[in-house]
């Protein structure tokens, strides 16, 4: 069975994604929504431009598929600068990054995706880059090893997670601008939908372009998926264009249903309420009951439930609440059995 995770978490250039290359948007004025964070960049970036300074530490976390890595390439677009690409879990000893850095040039972007699982003697070698712009470095072994000091060109770190909890305090303090992604309204998904159609030129009508956006979960990289899958239903079952009723026939296929939850998530929901009488439970034993990683429903199943109001955080677990019964066609327990939640 395919990891659910490759919905969502999947290495960004399978064949299948070439066309969401082209998709990216590349610079910042063609970012849809996160009105607040372009603003704030683009401060930061004329801010920076104008002193002629490399841009500080920028940190994106919010749940996959919500831009953070498309912000990263943006801000090298926008600098005019290079931009290196790595991620937390591949780089595994100190001197790995140790040889990043040094093959930086001043004003270059690193983009470190998943900071959130870089080595611990890695992170003690990122601070100094970081904060001085210098590594150091220890040459030798034993009673004769002695530590050098190296400069580094003035460089800029993107770091994203999906996260944030897990980031180290000094790590987190190392970044000067920290911004959350959140998941898009229903105008800008489907202004994200539309910019697709036309980049690719797909036949959709507004109609079928709201359906989409309104069943891909906030989330443009669920978005541009469903837009793929329905221009497939729309050949092979209808005349090709994608009007509301072919969308809609598409996607109940998929079993995405019209708020955007998916099987995973259904089972999530259903598997609280029918073992577990709608919580409280904890999420280790959720993945176990229905074989998923905890992982997977941490970063990319619960965000969405808490954000549509279906799921709560207690400190004792996660519970499902009354919208959830309903909207799962089930009946909520009788008043008093969850009475935080009525
Ligand atoms: N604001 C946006 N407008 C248009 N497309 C976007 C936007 N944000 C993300 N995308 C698209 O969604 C996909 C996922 O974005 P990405 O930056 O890879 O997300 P993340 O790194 O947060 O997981 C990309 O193909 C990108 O083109
Ligand atoms: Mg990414």
């Amino acid at each position: 069975m395919p990891n659910d995770k490759d919905r969502l978490l999947a290495p960004e250039r399978k064949p299948e994604d070439q066309a969401d290359h082209a998709l990216r948007p590349k610079r910042l004025a063609d970012l849809v929504g996160q009105d607040k964070v372009r603003e704030n960049l683009q401060i930061l970036l004329e801010a920076a431009r104008k002193r002629g300074e490399p841009l500080d530490h920028v940190l994106f976390y919010g749940p996959p598929g919500l831009g953070k890595t498309t912000l990263a390439h943006i801000l090298a677009n926008e600098m005019n600068v290079n931009v290196k690409v790595t991620a937390g879990p591949a780089i595994e000893r100190a001197g790995d990054l140790a040889a990043i850095l040094t093959n930086l040039r001043a004003g270059d972007i690193l983009f470190i995706d998943e900071v959130h699982r870089l080595g611990r003697a890695v992170e003690e070698v990122l601070y100094p880059a970081m904060e001085d712009y210098s590594l150091d470095i220890v040459i030798g072994k034993g009673p004769s090893a002695r530590s050098i000091r190296l400069s580094l060109p003035r460089f800029t770190v993107v770091g994203a997670t999906t996260r944030l909890a897990l980031i180290t305090a000094p790590l987190r303090a190392r970044f000067g601008a920290v911004f959350r992604l959140d998941f898009y309204d229903q105008a800008a998904m489907e202004q994200i939908v539309a910019r697709a159609t036309r980049l690719l030129n797909i036949a959709a009508a507004p109609e079928g372009v709201a359906e989409i956006a309104q069943r891909a979960r906030g989330t443009p990289r669920v978005a541009l998926r469903l837009l793929k899958r329905v221009r497939d239903y729309a050949q092979v079952r209808a005349e090709g264009a994608i009007t509301r009723e072919v969308a809609a026939a598409a996607l109940d296929l998929l079993e995405v249903d019209p708020l955007g939850l998916d099987d995973i998530d259904r089972r999530v929901l259903r598997t609280i309420i029918e073992k577990y009488g709608g919580g409280p439970v904890g999420l280790e034993t959720i993945a176990a009951a229905i074989s998923e990683e905890p992982d997977t429903i941490m970063d990319v199943v619960e965000p969405y439930l808490l954000q549509k109001g279906f799921l709560d955080r207690t400190p004792r677990g996660r519970m499902v609440t009354r919208a959830a019964y309903e909207h799962l066609g089930l009946t909520p327990p009788a008043n008093g059995e969850q009475p935080k939640l009525i």
